[in-house]
């Protein structure tokens, strides 16, 4: 996907001239499932695919967006009650509205848009859309709101214009993220250390298992709400725990009884998760990706058996990959579908993504789509 693509069909929809362009990545995630919200930490970075769009400012108080992808058009004011019900111009039209909340003046503006990030495919489409828009309408407007904050208002959108109660993992990771590096974000004080990513002699890919997950579908927020439940047993022995990620087994332990079995499974993963973040961050250090990659399958084990945020196609991608001697895989993302992250040593790498399509058209019927990942810069001005 190019700019030019992008420009063609802008330079078609609207007038006849050009704005300006900008475009934000979706993410990887090595290691730190579901900590986000639970004010731990991640270990993501940007992705070679993202969102491009062009945006002018039309001189009305009315956007007038055109999804290339899904040939869609849709206009929309900038007061509350003229949200857009199609759900990709809610994502627009949610980051126009939490930047008019934190005092930006902007108005309406013409744009057209394209992407390359699969949707659904747990690649983080979404936030790839609204940091694109945050970064360049905080850019065209002079909104002078700081890159936190751009990140914040991706959030903000899901939760309040889309209904996912998402962590910050995401929006950070298109906002921040930098060519060769992962990115160790601390989500409780936002505090982050870039991580040269080389890892030599091995290569990460993506094995989409072509189960489009529906975050919104609540599964995702039932998650959440049970690490909030479980925080709130622990507190009444605990009052400094203000996350799970201040608990350890022993809290966990104490309140099992006033809590669901179900919360807590769910805690008892996040607890160990965690943990497994700051060990893959040492092993790094050490050029250990042996210890990374038994991580990532300690990670697919609790998200699978714990968390229930796999499903059986990803699960059989990761058990190809133990089979095949691949040295670390595990399902990325929130889960329900989309894709394994696979850390696997140069030379298998061919017999193993040979061996996962075949295997999974024999018992699927369809092939797994497959993406070498390469780790690029986060949002920017393209023109
Ligand atoms: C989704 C959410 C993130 C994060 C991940 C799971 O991608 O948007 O905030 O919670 O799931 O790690």
């Amino acid at each position: 996907m190019d700019i030019d693509f992008v420009r063609s069909r802008f330079i078609k929809h609207f007038d006849g001239s050009t704005g300006s362009v900008y475009t934000s990545p979706g993410r990887i995630n090595l290691i730190g499932e579901h900590t986000d919200y639970n004010g731990g930490f991640v270990f993501p970075g940007a992705i070679d695919k993202g969102m491009i769009a062009e945006l002018k400012i039309n001189g009305t108080n009315k956007v007038r967006a055109y999804s290339i992808d899904m040939k869609d058009y849709v206009e929309f004011g900038l007061n509350e009650e003229d949200a857009p019900r199609t759900s990709w111009a809610r994502y627009i039209f949610g980051v126009c509205r939490e930047i008019i909340k934190r005092g930006g003046k902007i108005a309406g503006f013409n744009t057209a848009f394209a992407g390359d990030v699969p949707l659904g495919a747990g690649m983080s489409s979404s936030a790839a859309l609204e940091s694109t828009y945050a970064y360049a309408l905080n850019d065209m407007f002079n909104c002078g709101i700081d890159k936190f904050e751009l990140a914040k208002i991706g959030q903000a959108t899901e939760h309040n214009y889309c209904g996912v109660m998402c962590g910050i993992m995401d929006q950070f990771a298109s906002i921040f993220g930098k060519a060769e590096h992962l990115i160790r974000l601390d989500c409780r004080s936002l505090e982050y250390q870039y991580f040269p990513f080389d890892p030599q002699g091995y290569r990460l890919v993506l094995l989409d298992s072509v189960v489009k997950h529906e975050l919104a579908s609540s599964a995702y927020n039932d998650r959440r709400k049970s690490c909030e439940n479980v925080v709130a047993a622990i507190q009444k022995r605990h009052p400094h725990v203000e996350f799970l990620r201040d608990a350890d087994m022993a809290m966990l332990d104490e309140v099992k009884a006033e809590i669901s079995a179900e919360d807590y499974m769910r805690a008892e993963y996040v607890i160990g998760e965690v943990q497994r973040v700051l060990d893959v961050c040492d092993a790094l250090e050490r050029g250990d990706y042996e210890t990374v990659g038994q991580k990532m399958y300690e990670t697919h084990h609790g998200m699978s058996k714990l968390y229930e945020v796999s499903c059986e196609e990803l699960d059989f991608l990761n058990d190809i990959a133990k089979a095949c001697g691949v040295t670390g895989s595990r399902v990325m993302g929130g889960g329900f579908g989309g894709c394994t992250i696979n850390l696997v040593k140069n030379e298998l790498y061919d017999a193993f993504v040979e061996k996962a399509k075949v295997e999974y058209k024999n018992k699927y019927g369809r092939l797994p789509k497959v993406y070498d990942v390469v780790i690029s810069d986060g949002a920017r001005k393209l023109c």
